[in-house]
């Protein structure tokens, strides 16, 4: 059976050295407790780095063994790999990247060699586990080329990744000299996770602008397969907080600080040491708050704890020592003999007392600069059971587009952040409980295992969609009856489209003229079989390219035919175009306000190019002109459609599917194959009868028979036939 595997840079236990020993130190985090419900099952496993180096080929067996006991397998890091890959490139490369603290992005070619090598490490260690058909889920920002190295050697594999940190806008990826490289790692994927509906929408501008992958509705079209994007809100275990809360052992840690503390406000902070988290930032605020508030002295303090983390990469030793000053300095300017403004803890504690303190603080301050979910805010909220106490959270933590009842602050407005503390200070006991009740009822409901449930749902969901696009691919079997059909038949017919079928689109439309290798597949197809070309460019454009060709050419998506026969071309359909001055006017004025966008005139259409405009711009005038010409259409009785890259806009009752059955009424075929790429195709696909094979360019949904990958596919196909 096949198995699920999960893999992130560290594995939810750490290898602490002891007396020239070792011991294992389990996390306590929430994704190691949301996940047990995955890899503790049969034979599923956790793979990655034990947290420490070690040297000794008899150490690490025993390691290798004991893991083994709980599930796991480590992926070694030694001293090298630890530097230039995790404290280099993971941590002073992506982090500060992917936190838009561009000032500390160090770019460094041999770190990004180690972080190539040690994804490889990874993906080693995977393969030595995984079967074919097994469920690969990659975590963060550490392995971002993993997906794409397990897709090459697994490629039936199952592949999810989720990213735990934001991703930033396009404008600080494109600043990275590896951007290619990282982004095609991660589109290994089929389902990539993120958290909030912001990091999915960068992701997916990020791989339209430089991998030219287009996406709709959260679907990549890529190269052999549709890949997912999604966001993901991640929840913490809510019972297992609420529930401590509520215990003996907290309780007893609340009221031994209580008496300690004495009957002052507490506002607690907890985070690692981070510069995404804005601690010397709340420091500063406080310290207005006292400096404008002499009232609030000796009645309000605050509890700082602060994990240590990545203690030997630069930026990290810096803040520590500011952060230190900062505490000093507001400490010594403002305590007095029964009064400390900041209780600093430079360390970790356990779960116990950090129940304990979210349970008696009376504020939570969570104020990061930046910050991927944060699930320290939502620890203090599924803490409190009495509903009483006030979360003030940054706007840019992703956990504030879910904790809309929080006082939401920008970090960077220190009178702001002090004003919200002022106001959490006063806040009445009702108000607290109501934003309180309902933030808690969100985070209840979307849990860790929500979560995990979801996530995994939604990739089974993926999966599903790719194989029902995959049950339609042209292969073998395919390939081969539709070569003996075609051999076998006295009359066959092909319609073939143009652009996307036949040629690759080009930025100009006048360079996707037809090649050598297309005119001879045209003139060698056409000794057997009647061609005829079926296509949105006006008549001019395909006079001129198939020029002596024995082909027949269907024009404009079935306005215009000229058979291999005729010297002129003939209207299929009347053309009335006294409509055209008013829609050509809306479309001007959406082309001067759009550099790079332009229209084209058809006899029976109208259409707005905008390929070469800005990506992201082109999309948003694009929007906007679609809503202006249904209005307008609607007095004209016309029809807008949206295409690649164009809105076109034309008389309804001409498209290619009227055009191609006008084309076949008189005459009987015994082969018929039409293909196509988009949605004027659609219509070709159904006036085709059910004999014909009808194959779609692309992976879209589609009335057609089967599905083909790319226009060198469809030539490969045709090269078949003759
Ligand atoms: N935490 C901990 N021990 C401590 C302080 C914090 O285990 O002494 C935990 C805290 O409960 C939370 C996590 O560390 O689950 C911090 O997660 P968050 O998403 O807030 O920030 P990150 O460190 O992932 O950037
Ligand atoms: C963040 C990241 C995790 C990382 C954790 C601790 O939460 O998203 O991937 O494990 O910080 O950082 P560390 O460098 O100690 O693993």
């Amino acid at each position: 059976m096949a198995k699920t595997i999960i893999v992130s840079n560290r594995l939810p236990v750490s290898l602490r050295h002891k007396n020239n020993k070792f011991e294992f130190k389990p996390s306590a985090g929430g994704l190691a407790t949301g996940l047990g419900s995955i890899y503790k099952e049969g034979e599923n496993i956790w793979i990655g780095w034990p947290g420490n180096d070690v040297e000794d080929p008899e150490q690490r067996a025993e390691i290798i063994l004991e893991l083994h006991e709980l599930k796991m397998a480590p992926v070694f890091l030694n001293k090298k790999d630890i530097e230039e890959f995790y404290e280099g490139f993971s941590n002073e490369t992506l982090w500060p990247a992917f936190h838009y603290f561009t000032q500390y992005i160090n770019y460094d070619e041999n770190h990004w060699n180690a972080y190539v090598r040690v994804n490889e490490k990874f993906c080693e260690a995977i393969l030595k586990k995984a079967n074919p058909d097994d469920t690969i889920w990659v975590h963060d920002y550490q392995l971002l080329l993993l997906p794409q190295m397990l897709r090459e050697k697994l490629p039936q594999a199952t592949i999810a990744f989720f990213q735990h940190i934001p991703f930033p806008s396009y404008e600080i990826i494109r600043m990275l000299p590896w951007r290619k490289e990282i982004l095609e790692g991660m589109c290994g994927s089929d389902l990539l996770g993120f958290h909030t509906y912001d990091d999915m929408r960068h992701f997916l501008s990020a791989v339209g602008r430089l991998l030219g992958l287009s996406s709709e509705s959260g679907y990549i079209q890529a190269d052999n397969r549709i890949i997912n994007v999604d966001s993901f809100p991640m929840g913490i275990d809510y019972d297992k907080f609420a529930k401590a809360a509520k215990s003996k052992k907290t309780q007893n840690l609340v009221k031994k600080y209580r008496d300690t503390l004495g009957k002052q406000k507490l506002l607690l902070t907890i985070d690692r040491l981070d510069y995404s988290k804005g601690i010397p930032q709340r420091i500063t605020a406080f310290d207005t708050l006292l400096k404008q508030h002499p009232e609030f002295h000796g009645k309000v303090s605050m509890i700082m704890v602060v994990v240590p983390s990545r203690a030997k990469v630069k930026s990290y030793i810096e803040l520590k020592e500011e952060i230190d000053t900062l505490v000093g300095r507001i400490n010594s300017n403002y305590s007095t003999l029964n009064w400390v403004p900041v209780h600093y803890f430079y360390r970790s504690f356990p779960f116990e007392e950090l129940s304990a303190f979210y349970n008696l603080s009376d504020i939570a301050l969570v104020t990061p600069l930046r910050d991927g979910m944060n699930l320290v805010c939502k620890e203090f909220v599924a803490s409190k059971t009495d509903q009483k106490g006030v979360l003030i959270l940054s706007e840019m933590a992703g956990a504030s587009k879910e904790l809309q009842e929080a006082i939401l602050v920008n970090p960077n407005d220190m009178s702001g952040v002090a004003n919200a503390i002022k106001e959490a200070l006063s806040m009445k006991e009702k108000e607290q409980v109501q934003r309180m009740t309902s933030m808690q009822e969100s985070l209840k409901r979307y849990d860790i295992f929500q979560w995990v449930k979801v996530f995994m749902d939604r990739l089974s969901h993926v999966k599903q969609k790719q194989s029902e696009l995959m049950s339609k691919e042209v292969d073998a079997e395919v390939m081969a009856e539709l070569h003996r059909v075609f051999l076998e038949a006295k009359r066959p017919i092909i319609f073939l489209d143009y652009d996307g079928t036949l040629v690759g689109f080009k930025s100009r439309p006048e360079d996707a003229y037809p090649d050598e290798e297309l005119k001879t597949i045209v003139e060698g197809l056409s000794e057997k079989a009647q061609v005829v070309i079926i296509s949105g460019r006006d008549k001019e454009t395909l006079g001129r390219w198939f020029k002596g060709q024995k082909v027949d050419m269907i024009a404009e998506h079935g306005v215009w035919l000229k058979t291999r026969n005729d010297k002129t071309w003939q209207a299929y359909a009347e053309v009335d175009n006294d409509w055209k001055p008013d829609i050509q006017q809306v479309m001007e004025y959406y082309v001067m306000r759009t550099p790079g966008a332009f229209i084209e005139e058809k006899h029976h259409s109208l259409v707005w190019h905008y390929r070469k405009v800005e990506s992201g711009l082109g999309d948003l005038r694009m929007r906007e002109l679609f809503s202006h010409l249904k209005y307008m259409a609607r007095g004209h009785n016309l029809q807008v459609l949206e295409g690649n890259m164009v809105l076109e806009i034309k008389r309804p009752d001409i498209n290619k599917g009227r055009a191609a059955s006008a084309f076949m009424k008189d005459e009987e075929f015994d082969f018929i194959l039409a293909i196509g790429d988009d949605w004027t195709d659609e219509d070709t696909f159904k006036a085709m009868p059910k004999k014909a094979f009808t194959i779609r360019v692309g992976y879209s949904y589609t009335q057609a028979n089967y599905n083909i990958k790319s226009p060198k596919e469809v030539r490969y196909l045709l090269k078949k036939l003759i």
